[in-house]
């Protein structure tokens, strides 16, 4: 096999998936589609996107939905959770077995998995958890042990809480309402399941919010942290410059990246979360961006000098 052909297997393909069945859980709904080329390919933490609405439709976008689980069934099946809380997703909702769909995947860089045998921590807020199961049976497989820290406003919204428990080393679930576990964030309880696990690596996918509180008790304990965001995306493969986020590489400097093909997985401490939503003025090719050198060398031009306020990805500038 070329380079070439060994690339294309790996990378997403657009299918005509059938689906086998959509189930309510909870307050979400889990739906299944037969779709062997993308459940091949999948590795945890990648996603899905569905185009919506049906052959006439003013529902241009796709939708985006992080893969919960593949299995071998039919060819490969791929299953996904979401809330039906908009147009596209209600008319997700309404389909039936054996409706055709149209899903792209899988898409994205996966969750990197330790070297060796660690104490892993998974953090899950809403639907967000449900992208953490097929990580936890792959941490497993390495000979890791995994805990769960799950949560949700309320807990009918806390997904997958059962499987937590069921296969997690320990599973600590908080609700804010109190309803299930115990009543808080999942941030109240990081701190005390991080001392009992001994947890050397932390992995989260959740709302935005949760995920930079996250971060930021990680590197209170120095504990490497992978995050997986959920931007609002277009296109989800890498060409409309939607999903963009400052996001410091090694090397110093902030880039505006694609959270659709460069994540949506990122190590934490990387992701500018104050500036997540803006191009920071420090940004590689921001408006008045000189290299460090030049700056460092008093080269600077005017705007720069002037500190150069960030600008917002509409283009707007914002008040410093
Ligand atoms: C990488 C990724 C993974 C996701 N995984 C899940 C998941 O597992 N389960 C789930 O329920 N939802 C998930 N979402 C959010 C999901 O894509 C949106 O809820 C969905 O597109 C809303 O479509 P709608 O027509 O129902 O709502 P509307 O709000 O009418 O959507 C209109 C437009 O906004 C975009 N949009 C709206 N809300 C979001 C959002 N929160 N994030 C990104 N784009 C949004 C839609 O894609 C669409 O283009 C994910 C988003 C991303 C980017
Ligand atoms: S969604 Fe279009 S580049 Fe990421």
């Amino acid at each position: 096999m070329t380079h070439g052909e060994a690339e294309a297997e790996s990378g997403p393909v657009q299918v005509r998936g059938t689906v086998l069945t959509v189930r309510r859980v909870d307050a979400y709904y889990a739906m299944t589609v037969v779709a062997p080329g993308v459940a091949a390919r999948f590795r945890p933490g990648q996603f899905v996107t569905l185009a919506v609405g049906g052959p006439a439709t003013s529902m241009l976008l796709r939708r985006s939905f992080s893969i919960h689980d593949v299995r071998p069934d039919h060819g490969g099946t791929v299953e996904f959770v979401f809330s039906a809380q908009g147009p596209g997703t209600r008319w997700l909702a309404e389909r039936r077995s054996r409706d055709i769909v149209d899903i792209t995947g899988p898409l994205g860089r996966p969750f990197p998995v330790p070297r060796d045998p660690v104490s892993c921590l998974l953090v899950g807020g809403g639907y967000g958890s449900a992208a953490l199961f097929a990580l936890a049976a792959r941490l497993r497989d390495r000979g890791c042990t995994v805990d769960f820290l799950l949560g949700a406003s309320t807990g009918d919204r806390v997904f997958g809480a059962l499987t937590a428990r069921r296969t997690g080393r320990t599973a600590t679930i908080t609700t804010e309402d109190g309803s299930l576990g115990a009543r808080g964030i999942v941030t109240d309880m990081m701190g005390q399941v991080i001392h009992e696990a001994r947890t050397d690596v932390i992995y989260a996918c959740g709302p935005m919010p949760m995920l930079r509180a996250v971060t930021a008790l990680a590197r209170r304990y120095d504990i490497p942290v992978q995050v997986a965001v959920e931007e609002l995306m277009a296109c989800g493969i890498g060409v409309c410059m939607t999903c963009v986020l400052p996001v410091v590489g090694s090397d110093g400097v902030t880039r505006m990246v694609r959270s659709c093909v460069d994540g949506p997985v990122f190590r934490g401490e990387q992701v500018r979360w104050d500036d997540a939503g803006t191009i920071p003025f420090d940004a590689f090719g921001a408006p008045g961006w000189e290299p460090r050198a030049r700056r460092a060398a008093g080269l600077s031009g005017a705007g720069a000098a002037a500190g150069g306020p960030p600008a917002r990805k509409d283009g707007q500038w914002r008040p410093t």
